[in-house]
C-alpha cells in the first residue's frame, strides 16, 4: 500500500515513520510512504503557498495553484492516481468502517491543511474524499494523516504479526463491539486476580466468556454501537 503525504511540515513525519510497526512494514515493502513539501510547488521567491482570504478575516488560506499542481504531479509519479484524501474537520468522520474502506485502496494521497485551510477551489477541482478525525480543531492535518495511516496499515496483509489480532479489535468488521478485557502474567496482583475461565484451557468456554464480556462492556459504555 502506498501513501503520498502533502504537507507544509514534512519533518513532523520523520520520527513517526521510524517507529516499530510502520518502520518494519516499510522495510518489508508492505507499505510505502512518500512525504512532499508543498512549498516545492510555490512560484513565489519566498516559497509562500498561502495568502490572505478574499473578503477579509483572520488567518491565511492555502492557495489553489500549488496544491492542485502538486497533487497532479504526485499522481503522475506512480502507477495509479490513487484516492485523494483531504484531512479537514468538515469532512465525514473517520471510524473503523471508513478505515476498512480506505484499506482497500492501493494508493492514498493525503492533503494536510494548515492555517484557515484550503482555498475552496482545491476541493472543487480535486474532489477529494474529505475526512475528519473528530469534532475538534487541530493546528494542522499532519497528526490526522498519521492517525489515518496508523489505523489503515493495521489492515494491510502481513503488517501485523498475527492477522487475527485486528479481527478481535474493538469496532472491527467481525466485531463492531468493544473488545473483551485482556490479561497477562502475573495471575494475581494486589488481590486482583485473572478470571478462572481464562486459565482453564477450554477454548469454547473462553470464546463464550469473551463474547459475553465484549457485549456487556459495549452495552455499558457504547450502547450506540448495539443500536447500529
Ligand atoms: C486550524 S485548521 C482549519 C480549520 C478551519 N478554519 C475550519 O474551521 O474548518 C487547519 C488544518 O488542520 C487540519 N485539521 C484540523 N482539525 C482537523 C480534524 N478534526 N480532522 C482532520 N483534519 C483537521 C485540516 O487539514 C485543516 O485544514
Amino acid at each position: 500500500m502506498r501513501f503520498d503525504v502533502l504537507t507544509l511540515f514534512p519533518d513532523i513525519f520523520a520520527g513517526y515513520l521510524g517507529q516499530s510497526l510502520l518502520n518494519k512494514a516499510i522495510d518489508r515493502d508492505l507499505v510505502h510512504v512518500d512525504v512532499y513539501d508543498m512549498r516545492n510547488w510555490s512560484t513565489d521567491k519566498h516559497q509562500k503557498v498561502d495568502d490572505r482570504p478574499y473578503g477579509g478575516g483572520p488567518g491565511m488560506v492555502l492557495c489553489v495553484k500549488p496544491v492542485v499542481e502538486s497533487v497532479e504531479d504526485i499522481q503522475k509519479a506512480g502507477p495509479a492516481p490513487g484516492r485523494v484524501v483531504m484531512l479537514t474537520p468538515q469532512g465525514r468522520k473517520l471510524n473503523q468502517k471508513v478505515i476498512e474502506e480506505l484499506a482497500q485502496e492501493e494508493r492514498l494521497l493525503l492533503l494536510c491543511g494548515r492555517y484557515e485551510g484550503f482555498d475552496q477551489r482545491v476541493t472543487d477541482i480535486l474532489q477529494p474524499d474529505e475526512i475528519s478525525i473528530g469534532d475538534f480543531i487541530l493546528n494542522g492535518g499532519e497528526v490526522a494523516a498519521m492517525v489515518l495511516i496508523d489505523s489503515v496499515i493495521r489492515l494491510v496483509p502481513g503488517v501485523l504479526g498475527d492477522e487475527t489480532s485486528a479481527v478481535d479489535d474493538s469496532f472491527s468488521e467481525g466485531n463492531r463491539h468493544l473488545e473483551f478485557a485482556q490479561y497477562t502474567r502475573p495471575r494475581e496482583f494486589r488481590g486482583h486476580v485473572v478470571p478462572d475461565v481464562l486459565l482453564g484451557g477450554n477454548h469454547e468456554e473462553i470464546a463464550r466468556w469473551r463474547r459475553e464480556q465484549s457485549y456487556l462492556k459495549t452495552r455499558e459504555r457504547r450502547s450506540d454501537l448495539l443500536d447500529d
